[in-house]
C-alpha cells in the first residue's frame, strides 16, 4: 500500500526544475486528497489559494522570508482557515494543518516535491500574506505549500522513531 511507504519517504523539497507547469486537473487532485484530512466535527473549515501565475509567486516568493525557493517552483498554496466554518473557536488551526499535511503527502504521491511554509502563528507573516492575497478578515492564512518538479530524490530521513518519545499509560 502506498501509505506506509509515502509516509515515511516524504522529505521537505527546496529544488526544483525551474519553469515547469502543473496541470489545474493535477492540481485539484491533490486537492481533493487535501480535503479529505480529517477535521474537527467534520467542519472542513479549510481554504486554498493556489497561486500558479509566474508573477504573483515570485511576489509571494519576495513576502515570505524562508521560502525564497518558491520562484523555482511550480506553484505555492496557501491553506487558510475559515474561522466562519470552524466547529469551535481556534479549531481552524488543527483542521488546516490536518489538511497540510494530507496536501503534502498526496505532492510526495504524485512524484511532485513540496514544503510546508510556516505562516500561523506568525502575525506579521499572516497580515503580510494575508494583504498580498486580499484576504477577507474570517480567512486566515495558516501554511504556504510550495510544489514543484524536485530536482533529486530528496534523502531518505534519518531514524525518527524514538522510543523515550512513546509513554505507555502515565507520562
Ligand atoms: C509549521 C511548519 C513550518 C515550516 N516552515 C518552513 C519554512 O518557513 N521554510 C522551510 O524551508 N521549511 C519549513 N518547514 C519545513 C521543516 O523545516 C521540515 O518539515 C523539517 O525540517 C523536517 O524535514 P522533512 O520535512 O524533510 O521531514 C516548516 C514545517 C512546519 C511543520
Amino acid at each position: 500500500m502506498f501509505l506506509e511507504a509515502g509516509l515515511l519517504t516524504r522529505r521537505s523539497v527546496r529544488q526544483f526544475i525551474s519553469g515547469k507547469k502543473v496541470d489545474r486537473d493535477v492540481i485539484e487532485d491533490l486537492l481533493k486528497i487535501a480535503m479529505y484530512a480529517p477535521s474537527a466535527r467534520n467542519c472542513q473549515s479549510w481554504e486554498f489559494v493556489v497561486i500558479d501565475d509566474e508573477e504573483k509567486k515570485n511576489k509571494l516568493a519576495e513576502i515570505h522570508p524562508y521560502a525564497k525557493f518558491l520562484q523555482e517552483a511550480s506553484l505555492a498554496i496557501v491553506v487558510c482557515g475559515n474561522t466562519k466554518e470552524a466547529c469551535e473557536e481556534g479549531y481552524w488551526v488543527l483542521d488546516t494543518a490536518a489538511a497540510t499535511e494530507n496536501l503534502l503527502l498526496a505532492v510526495h504521491g504524485r512524484g511532485l516535491g513540496g514544503c510546508w511554509c510556516g505562516l500561523y502563528p506568525n502575525q506579521e507573516r499572516m497580515q503580510n500574506i494575508a494583504d498580498f492575497l486580499q484576504l477577507p478578515d474570517y480567512i486566515k492564512p495558516c501554511a504556504l505549500v510550495v510544489i514543484g518538479y524536485p530536482q533529486k530524490t530528496p534523502p531518505m530521513p534519518q531514524d525518527r522513531f524514538k522510543t523515550e518519545k512513546i509513554h505507555y499509560n502515565v507520562f
